[in-house]
């Protein structure tokens, strides 16, 4: 029986908040188990530490949060933002030298080397004077460290190595869990920001000098906060790489401005000896500069060198830095049975599969043929990001 129209509308009153409530509580059942079950589309390019995990054991339940993962890359929104932040404080985007000789008005900045002579002579009102100097500091660290003369150790400021690590992490995808080796890192500049990103113990770096060791594990790490991260940090100059141990597989190999510092027959040692560590079709090796190792072999030969380690050189990329004029060159290689790189949509289809979801091409006919329980419906839009 048809029903009158003031009924009909007391119906649709009734039903719709009805079914909005059931919508939105399986909206929010699905956003709150979604994440629990499935990474998240961004999730390989995000880091997922530091880990602020927090357990509160109780007798039958464990509550696990974790910190929300930091981007690699700096986004346009980003440096809108700052620019932004600038204008609203009427500071100059650029300043000339003069300029910022002006901006200091009374304020003399102390040089490394005045700072040094005050650290070495305990100058100041708060420092543990004489043989006190190092009772009351767990990690006593040498004075040139705490002034960082390191950052200043190489040709490209210290900034640029965050440059180089955005560029890797995309250029490889990389996730947390990736297993990484960095051939010379150095004082971390680099390796500095992979710690940070990367789980525990997933930093390996192979390095000859002492001084840049020392920088590195006395200064560096403790200062960051990075020394829960446990990186493996070796000494050795011979491409020995022994110590990561026998079954390590590399998602990530990289050397950056250190292949034009090593002698050709040197590197080759190391290709060798790395290029079966390199997990197959994903794993990738960069260097930086240049590739003159290869090339000063002649095409040819350089080419099958390469080809009877496995390794398939991929091609030549650039990039940008965020802070200052300058560019940096990688010539990346992979083992050649590299299966082409899917597409974003491609992952999209077998994520879904794995996890029993209607794929995004399922989802669209089913959308389109208007089928579907509520619960799905609400998965679809969630799928869909209008959740
Ligand atoms: C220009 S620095 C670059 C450091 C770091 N990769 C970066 O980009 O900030 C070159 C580094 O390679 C290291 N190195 C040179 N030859 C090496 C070798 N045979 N084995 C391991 N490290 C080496 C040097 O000691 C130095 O720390």
């Amino acid at each position: 029986m048809a029903m009158p129209s003031s009924a009909s509308a007391t119906a649709r009153m009734l039903t719709v908040p009805a079914l909005l409530l059931l919508l939105s509580s399986a909206a929010l059942l699905v956003f709150l188990i979604l994440p629990s079950l499935s990474p998240s589309p961004a999730a390989h390019l995000c880091a997922c530490s530091p880990p602020t995990t927090t357990h509160t054991t109780t007798t039958v339940t464990t509550t696990t949060t974790t910190a929300s993962p930091a981007p690699v890359t700096t986004s346009p929104a980003d440096v809108a933002w700052l620019k932004s932040q600038l204008a609203s404080n009427s500071l100059p985007l650029l300043a000339s030298h003069d300029a910022w000789h002006r901006l200091r008005k009374g304020i003399n900045p102390r040089t490394r080397e005045q700072q040094l002579f005050d650290i070495n002579r305990h100058h100041g009102i708060s420092h543990y004077p004489d043989e006190e100097a190092t009772n009351h500091t767990a990690l006593p660290c040498p004075g040139e460290l705490l002034v960082e003369e390191h950052h200043s150790n190489y040709g490209e400021p210290w900034a640029g190595g965050r440059d180089v690590f955005e560029f890797l992490a995309n250029a490889s995808a990389l996730t947390p869990r990736d297993q990484v080796l960095e051939i010379g890192c150095g004082t971390l500049r680099v390796g500095l920001h992979f710690i940070r990103f990367l789980e525990a113990a997933k930093f390996h770096c192979l390095e000859r000098d002492e001084l840049s060791l020392m920088a590195a594990l006395r200064y560096e790490l403790p200062a960051q906060g990075l020394l829960y991260k446990r990186p493996m940090i070796v000494r050795g100059e011979d491409m020995d790489f022994s110590r990561f141990g026998d079954t390590v597989m590399y998602d990530l190999i990289y050397a950056s401005a250190v292949f034009l510092h090593i002698p050709d027959k040197l590197v080759w040692t190391g290709l060798e000896r790395l290029a079966g560590k390199l997990r197959p079709q994903r794993g990738r090796i960069f260097v930086s500069h240049n590739i003159k190792f290869c090339s000063r072999l002649g095409g040819d030969e350089c080419t099958r060198r390469l080809t009877e380690l496995g390794l398939e050189y991929v091609g030549k990329h650039t990039h940008d830095s965020l802070l200052f004029n300058h560019y940096e060159i990688w010539w990346q290689h992979h083992t050649p049975e590299l299966v082409q790189d899917k597409t974003a949509e491609e992952e999209e289809e077998e994520e879904a599969e794995a996890e029993g979801w209607p794929s995004p091409s399922e989802a669209e006919e089913i959308a389109a043929a208007g089928a579907g329980d509520p619960l799905e419906r609400v998965l679809l839009l969630y799928l869909d990001g209008s959740v």
